[in-house]
């Protein structure tokens, strides 16, 4: 019998230079840096950098990549116009999907394939989609939008457009890890989307939107706002034992944990927790964090035996709750670190493409004759 491999599970579609992954060791690495390292010493602009060179910048080339950034900002007449149009319809991950394919529609060099070109638009998708989600959030809110500040990292900035206010040294810096740790994950659902969409040489802004509009579904970044739901669902300490028994008797998962690659602790979750002690010992809402951590030593004792363990979600829902983030932007923010990881898959594959085109294995039925419509 044809051996089928659902999921895709352990099939290699690709080679890559940008992220490896020991799923048994619990083990991240972008281009050669562990995560731990990056997340301790670097920033989310010096990553962006290395994901897309796959070394880390010298002083004048981050400048030079700060820059463009900057430059790349402000919002774009159209998406304006249309996010003034759309707000109170359209949930934020579909605003950010439509947002992009718009910022493709203008660009006029958005069909231009060469490396030097596609690094400008990963560079403007990165800026302008940070600029995306905090104006839409704005305008739901009653207000227009705060411009953009040059001053600011593209982390604090990000936090800054949401609110008007400037975020503390703290927030700033946990934000900053946040989007760092989310930047990249190797051949995950939504990256192979976007290379899928690449691979029919389609520009980059349409694989961004494929990679969007597959990393909403709660399997992959939409987890992270269903733990939020789970934790909000619990609401106290006393709930979690019953809401747990609960759901694995009914057979169903809890968000935030297992993952298709780690079989132990994602490093990811390791050092949101530790960032989550640390935003927690001055928020106001630290029983997020707090029910977090009983939830998950109910469920090692729960789940004992299974490679089950939390994964990047599992701390960033209460993590962002604590920075003041509402939860319906907790997957758009997801996808505003992990697009340098995504533009960096398409760097490699535009540079070496091949058109994906897998199979399907035929079980349907077999010479049937056409019967019209009136005999049927
Ligand atoms: C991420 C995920 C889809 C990976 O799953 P996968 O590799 O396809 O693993 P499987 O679906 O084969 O699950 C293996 C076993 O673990 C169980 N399991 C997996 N995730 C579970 C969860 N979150 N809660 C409870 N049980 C879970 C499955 O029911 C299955 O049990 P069984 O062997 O007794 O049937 C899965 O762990 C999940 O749904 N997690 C919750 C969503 C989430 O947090 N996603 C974000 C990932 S970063």
């Amino acid at each position: 019998m044809t051996e089928i491999a659902r999921g895709l599970e352990g099939v290699n579609v690709t080679t890559t230079k940008l992220c490896r992954i020991d799923g048994q060791k619990g083990e991240l690495v972008y281009a050669g840096y562990n995560i731990y390292d990056l997340a301790e010493n670097s920033t989310f602009e010096e990553v962006a950098f290395l994901l897309w060179n796959q070394r880390l910048p010298n002083a004048a080339e981050l400048a030079e990549l700060t820059g463009k950034l900057h430059a790349e900002r402000e919002l774009d007449d159209l998406v304006d116009r249309v996010l003034h149009e759309i707000w109170n319809d359209v949930r934020p991950m579909r605003t950010l999907e439509v947002a992009v394919e718009l910022l493709g529609a203008q660009d006029r060099k958005s069909s231009d394939l060469s490396n030097a070109q596609l690094k400008q638009t990963a560079a403007r998708l990165t800026a302008k989609m940070a600029t995306v989600i905090a104006a839409y959030h704005r305008l739901r809110s009653g207000h227009e939008p705060v411009a953009p500040r040059d001053d600011l990292t593209h982390a604090a900035n990000f936090l800054y457009m949401l609110t008007g206010e400037e975020p503390t040294d703290l927030a700033k810096r946990v934000f900053d890890v946040a989007l760092i740790l989310h930047a990249e994950h190797e051949m995950n659902a939504s990256t192979f989307s976007a290379m899928v969409t690449a691979s029919t040489l389609s520009d980059m802004y349409s694989a961004t939107a494929s990679a969007i509009g597959t990393l909403k579904g709660p399997l992959h970044g939409g987890a992270n706002e269903a733990v939020y739901k789970t934790l909000e669902a619990i609401k106290t300490e006393d709930n979690v034992k019953p809401y747990v028994d609960d759901l694995v008797a009914r057979g169903e998962r809890v968000m935030g944990i297992g993952h298709r690659i780690y079989k132990t602790t994602d490093p990811r979750a390791v050092i949101l927790e530790q960032l989550g002690h640390e935003v927690a010992k001055t928020s106001p809402d630290r029983w997020y964090f707090d029910l977090s951590l009983k939830l998950r030593d109910y469920l090692a004792e729960k789940l004992e035996g299974k490679p089950l363990y939390p994964n990047v979600d599992f701390f960033s829902a209460s993590v962002y709750r604590m920075l003041g983030i509402p939860s319906d932007l907790y997957t758009p923010i997801f996808a505003l670190a992990r697009i340098t990881g995504w533009t960096a898959h398409l760097l490699e594959q535009y540079a070496d493409n091949r058109l994906v085109r897998p199979n399907a294995v035929y079980e349907g039925a077999e010479n049937k004759k056409y019967v019209p419509v009136d005999r049927r």
